[in-house]
C-alpha cells in the first residue's frame, strides 16, 4: 500500500491535461467510484489497526493534493480555450441603428418661431390646462356669447365662476404675456391646443398653434400687414402674394382672415386651392380695446395687434398633405418622409 501511494503522488506531480476532457479523464481514473485513489481507500478498512493511523493521513493528503491538481488542470485548460478563441474583428463595420427624425409639425413650429425671433419677437409660453378667464373672458367673450361656441371645450372642472378647461386656442398666452410683461411687448406663442371636434380630414381634437402679440404705441393695422408678408414671404417663398379678408374674432377689431397666393398652382387654381388660387394661413387683426383694458394696459396710449395660425395646416400646405391625421397617427413611412427636412 505504502508504494501504491507513493507511486500515485509521483504521477499526480506530472499529470498534465491540455483541455477540460483529459482534466475530467485523470479525475475519473483517480478519484472516480473505480478510481485508484478510491480503491486505497478501499483497502484502507482492511488493514491492520495499528497502521491506520499512519496510512489514514497519508491517504487523506492523497486525495486533497489529487482534487487541488485535478481544479487546476480544469482551470488552465479553461484559460486556454479562452486564449485560442478567435478575437472580436474591431475593423468589422457596426449594425446601423435608424435613426428617428424631427416631427414634421416640430419642424414647421421652429420654422415659424425662427422668422418671427429673426423680427425681435420673444417666445412665450403658457398652461395647456387654463381658466375661463384667459380662455374667454378676457379676451372679450361675454359669458354666454355665441362666440364661444365657435370652439368647443373641453372642461376639466365645472360648476363654478372660472371653469378649468383645455385651451382651445393660444390666445390665452396673449393675456398671461399682457399680464406679467412691461411695455411694449413682441412674443411668439407656440402650443398645443383641444377642441371637442370629430376626427377627420380637417379636424383633430389636439392640434398646434402659434400666436403673436405687438404691443406699442403708435402700433397699425400697416404693421399688421408688414409683419405677416414678411413671414409669408419666408414661409412660402419670395413671390408669395397675401390677401386680407375682413373676419370676426371677440378679441380683435377689425378683425381679418390672411390667405397667401397659391403656391402650387401660383394663382392659377388648382385643387389644393380648390380653384381659387388662394390659401387661408391664419386669422388676425388689432388688438380690442376691451381686451388691453381687462390686463390694465390703457388703449389710449397703446395699441397692438395679434395673429394666430394653425401649425398643421401651415405643414399641410407646406408639404402638401392632404388629410390631418398623418400628423398624428405616427406612421414611420410618413414620419421618414421629413427625415431630410430636418437637417435644414
Ligand atoms: N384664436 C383664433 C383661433 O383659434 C386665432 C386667432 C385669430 C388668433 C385672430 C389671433 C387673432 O390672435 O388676432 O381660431
Amino acid at each position: 500500500m505504502k508504494e501504491a501511494i507513493e507511486q500515485i503522488f509521483k504521477e499526480l506531480e506530472q499529470l498534465k491535461a491540455s483541455s477540460q476532457k483529459e482534466a475530467e479523464e485523470a479525475r475519473v481514473r483517480f478519484l472516480g467510484k473505480k478510481g485508484e485513489i478510491t480503491a486505497l481507500m478501499e483497502q484502507f478498512r482492511t488493514i491492520a489497526p495499528e497502521m491506520k493511523r499512519e496510512y489514514g493521513q497519508k491517504l487523506n493528503q492523497l486525495k486533497k493534493e489529487a482534487l487541488a491538481k485535478i481544479e487546476e488542470l480544469r482551470a488552465s485548460a479553461e484559460a486556454s480555450v479562452q486564449a485560442d478563441a478567435p478575437k472580436e474583428d474591431l475593423t468589422m463595420p457596426g449594425d446601423a441603428m435608424p435613426l428617428g427624425s424631427r416631427h414634421p409639425v416640430s419642424i414647421v413650429r421652429q420654422e415659424i418661431v425662427d422668422i418671427f425671433r429673426k423680427a425681435g419677437y420673444n417666445v412665450a409660453e403658457g398652461p395647456e390646462i387654463e381658466d375661463d378667464y384667459h380662455v374667454f373672458e378676457a379676451l372679450n367673450f361675454p359669458p354666454n356669447h355665441p362666440a364661444r361656441e365657435m370652439q368647443d371645450t373641453f372642461f376639466v372642472s365645472t360648476g363654478h365662476l372660472n371653469p378649468l378647461l383645455l385651451r382651445t386656442h393660444t390666445s390665452s398666452v396673449q393675456v398671461r404675456t399682457m399680464e406679467s410683461q412691461e411695455l411694449p411687448i413682441r412674443v411668439i406663442c407656440p402650443g398645443r391646443v383641444f377642441r371637442n371636434e370629430a376626427i377627420s380630414a380637417r379636424a383633430h381634437c389636439i392640434f398646434h398653434q402659434v400666436e403673436g402679440l405687438y404691443i406699442d404705441k403708435n402700433v397699425t393695422f400697416a404693421d399688421l400687414k408688414q409683419a405677416i408678408l414678411v413671414f409669408a414671404r419666408e414661409m412660402f417663398g419670395p413671390d408669395t402674394e397675401i390677401r386680407m379678408r375682413p373676419s370676426y374674432f371677440p378679441f380683435t377689431e377689425p378683425s381679418a382672415e390672411v390667405d397667401v397666393s397659391c403656391n402650387i398652382c401660383h394663382g392659377k387654381g388648382c385643387n389644393i386651392c380648390k380653384g381659387t388660387g388662394w390659401l387661408e394661413i391664419m386669422g388676425c387683426g388689432m388688438v380690442d380695446p376691451n381686451v388691453l383694458k381687462a390686463s390694465g394696459i390703457d388703449p389710449e396710449i397703446y395699441s397692438g395687434f395679434a395673429f394666430g395660425m394653425g401649425v398643421e395646416r401651415i405643414a399641410m400646405l407646406k408639404w402638401q398633405v392632404n388629410d390631418l391625421r398623418h400628423y398624428f397617427e405616427n406612421d414611420m413611412r410618413f414620419l421618414g418622409e421629413f427625415a431630410t427636412a430636418t437637417e435644414v
